[in-house]
């Protein structure tokens, strides 16, 4: 297990599995990842620690990014990103070969891509939406992604081996309903983390302490809003995005200065599809707030 990298003070904890909640509560504080139970957390340390691939799992606004930027910082690596995207292709991947003159000279110099660049400083590599990318793109970094930790760059033909601290953390918004099939052979080689919504006093605390919001009695409505809109979720009256804890905090944020209603309509109401849907929260709405 390598915990060369995290704080010293942890470095002991987490090895002899003594790692609490308590000690995150200054990451918490500094606008980290609240995670719903102490298990998630020291299971991301942990494998990430034994140089493990984790996969974030979760619907969208869970804190998926949020999670990987505490983890890369707890770890004090910097991280390097990619966003996948049918687009997404070797290049992005991996970097690129560009021209450029030396006195007068032609070259050919090779811009690293943030595969590359992760492996050979040895930080964490974050590919987020990694269900987004076309099914033949993702395979050519298997290597990197297995036992071996190596890949032949095709644009170079190097070979490169990833430093000793390198680890990969994807993330993929895998949702309560209509959720995407991740390729077999890609998942078979993560360790998988839910990422769920937080709730309650969790989400009470992440309000006060990352928005405006500091009336108790509003924080505790909003609360009480998101509790019912992951129900409704879950039960199929409303689309995902719906329960955003994203679209959530900017409610917050906005009824520090406009009515909490119309601060619902504009952070999450109005950006559903349906009528029926817009409908349906608006009434949680008016039976929630005056
Ligand atoms: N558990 C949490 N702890 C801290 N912040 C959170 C948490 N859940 C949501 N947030 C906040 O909600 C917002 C959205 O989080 P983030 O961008 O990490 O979500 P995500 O899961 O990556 O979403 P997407 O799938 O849309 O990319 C951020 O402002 C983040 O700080
Ligand atoms: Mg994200």
């Amino acid at each position: 297990m390598n915990t060369d990298s995290l704080p010293q003070e942890i470095q002991q904890l987490v090895k002899n599995n003594q790692y609490k909640h308590e000690h995150f509560q200054d990451l918490i504080r500094d606008g980290g990842y609240m995670p719903p139970n102490e298990e998630l957390i020291i299971d991301a340390i942990t494998a990430l620690s034994m140089g493990k691939n984790i996969l974030l799992k979760g619907p969208t606004g869970a804190g998926k990014t949020k999670f990987a930027e505490t983890l890369s910082s707890l770890f004090q690596q910097p991280m390097f990103s990619v966003n996948c995207s049918v687009d997404l292709d070797a290049e992005s991947l991996m970097g690129f070969k560009t021209l450029s003159y030396e006195n007068d000279k032609q070259t050919i110099d090779f811009v690293p891509g943030p595969v590359t660049n992760s492996m050979k400083h040895g930080t964490f590599l974050y590919i987020d939406e990694i269900n987004m990318a076309k099914p033949e793109t993702l395979p050519l970094i298997n290597g990197v992604l297995d036992y071996r930790r190596t890949i032949t760059n095709p644009f170079t033909n190097e070979i490169i081996t990833a430093q000793e601290q390198f680890g990969v953390i994807a993330a993929i918004n895998e949702g309560y309903i209509g959720t995407v099939p991740l390729n077999e052979a890609l998942k078979n080689r993560f360790i998988v983390i839910d990422v769920p919504y937080i709730q309650g006093d969790q989400l009470k605390q992440l309000i006060s302490n990352s928005t405006k919001l500091e009336d108790e009695t509003l924080i505790n409505l909003f609360v009480t809003l998101s509790k019912d809109l992951i129900t409704a979720v879950e039960q199929g009256k409303l689309s995902e995005d719906a329960a955003s804890i994203r679209a959530l905090l900017d409610a917050c944020d906005l009824t520090t200065f406009i009515p909490p209603k119309r601060a619902i309509l504009r952070a999450i109401v109005d950006k559903l599809d349906e009528d029926r849907e817009k409908a349906f929260v608006q009434n949680l709405a008016d039976t929630l707030f005056d």
